[in-house]
């Protein structure tokens, strides 16, 4: 099995969650693919899980251009441990945000997913179609409609529910990306065990413990 994990926050309309079940449900559609889903409140409970995956995606909310400070206190659960260790060394990665705004400077979002995963060491993995809606031809009904490459820009009305918003086309866009992700992991995942490297450890070795990985000051503490 690949094992794919997604992270994510969520909170004001339930939005990053809708775009996270996206993503899980396209990952799902390939074969072999095992896929757990995290709020970040929860994530104490799937260490394991996450050190066991051989993929991570991702997900927050666009907040002040930024993600949201939920996530970056998962995010800097990271920081010590995780990061000194290199535990999630060649793991592959991608991400997705949702703002109110068509731009809303989310951008700087998966920004920040992707340095973040640069910092664990793990491999990001941008979005595989073209923008859409780029010409009087195209419409918000387009896949990746606010062309966005890093990984899934999708927009919400603030003024809908969220059976209403993000549109469809944000959320099939989610799919394809989590479809993409989960096929590129399973690559990954195979060409690793055939082509070894003494530095690396794979899915079914997975190092670390169950509980919070040790913090920067932690570590530091011991003998
Ligand atoms: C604290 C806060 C800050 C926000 N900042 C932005 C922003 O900078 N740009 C934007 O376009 N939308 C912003 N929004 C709107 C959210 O990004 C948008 O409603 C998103 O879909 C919420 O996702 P969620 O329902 O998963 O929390 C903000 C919302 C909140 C609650």
């Amino acid at each position: 099995m690949t094992k794919i994990a997604i992270v994510y926050f969520s909170n004001f309309k339930g939005n990053t969650e809708t775009l996270a079940k996206a993503v899980q449900r396209g990952a799902e559609a390939v074969p072999g693919t095992e896929v757990t889903l995290i709020h970040t409140d929860a994530v104490d409970e799937h260490w394991l899980t996450l050190h066991a995956a051989d993929a991570i995606i991702f997900g927050s909310p666009t907040y002040i251009g930024s993600v949201a400070a939920k996530f970056k206190e998962f995010i800097e659960k990271l920081a010590g441990e995780v990061w000194l260790q290199r535990l999630w060394v060649n793991k592959i990665a991608g991400g997705f945000t949702v703002s109110a705004g068509r731009g809303g400077d989310k951008l700087a979002c998966l920004q920040q997913l992707a340095i973040f995963a640069a910092q664990m060491g793990m491999i990001w993995v941008p979005m595989r179609i073209t923008g859409g809606n780029y010409s009087t031809q195209g419409s918000e009904a387009d896949l990746n409609r606010m062309a966005g490459y890093l990984g899934v820009m999708a927009q919400a009305n603030i003024d809908e529910p969220p059976e209403l918003a993000p549109p469809p086309s944000d959320i099939q866009t989610a799919e394809l990306h989590g479809n993409h992700i989960a096929h590129v992991a399973r690559q990954f995942a195979h060409g690793r065990k055939a082509l070894a490297a003494d530095y690396d450890t794979y899915a079914d070795q997975a190092p670390g413990s169950a509980s919070a990985p040790l913090s920067l000051p932690e570590l530091l503490e011991q003998p």
